[in-house]
């Protein structure tokens, strides 16, 4: 009897840490800049998730249009409101900045086929990387499958009209920006 009860005060104990286990997940990518479509992604991840961690890649090699921490202040912007998004840059491996920052879920957006043999073998390494971590993939609304930041900065620099295409703080910042890159 006393058994039983030490067992059933366990389970309960395991139960309630479970109950009040934060699911988290970490969302990265270069942003650069976040599109209608990684926002559309964030907010179905918001519904599976407690907290979500936006990593924006800080890639020397790369030649962003925004610096990182532009990036960074751009999408705390967009969710200023939202409690449960938190915005940090990143260097370095994934799993390590998912490992460090006490997660195990990793969230990609799948737009069509054609993003899927790299984010295959991306998902791939990482698992490689560490096994413990999961990756998920979402898919956008429909309306942004075609829908990529460097389409963005293309139709950008042409003139064409971003409307449905980037929240409103990013089209201002996308229109200055490509105007005095092309002073
Ligand atoms: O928005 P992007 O450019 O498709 O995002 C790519 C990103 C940031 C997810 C990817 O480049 C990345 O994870 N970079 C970190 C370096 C790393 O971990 N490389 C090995 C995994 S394949």
């Amino acid at each position: 009897m006393i058994f039983d009860n030490t067992i059933n005060k366990s389970t309960s104990i395991i139960s309630y840490a479970l109950c009040n286990m934060e699911r988290k997940a970490v969302y990265p990518g270069s942003f650069d800049p976040i599109t209608n479509g990684h926002v559309d992604i964030i907010e179905r991840g918001l519904k599976i998730f407690d907290r979500i961690i936006i990593a924006v890649l800080e890639n020397p090699k790369k030649q962003p249009l925004f610096p990182t921490k532009e990036r960074v202040r751009m999408i705390q912007d967009i969710f200023l409101e939202q409690k449960r998004i938190e915005v940090i840059a990143f260097d370095g491996l994934l799993v390590d900045f998912v490992r460090e920052n006490s997660a195990t879920i990793v969230i990609r957006g799948l737009r069509a086929i054609s993003d899927f043999e790299y984010e295959f073998q991306m998902t791939l390494m990482n698992r490689k990387l560490n096994p413990d971590i999961e990756t998920l993939f979402m898919m956008p609304n429909i309306s942004y499958s075609f829908l990529s930041s460097n389409l963005v900065k293309e139709v950008c620099m042409l003139g064409g009209s971003l409307t449905d295409l980037v929240p409103a703080e990013v089209e201002n910042k996308l229109k200055k920006s490509i105007q005095r890159t092309h002073l």
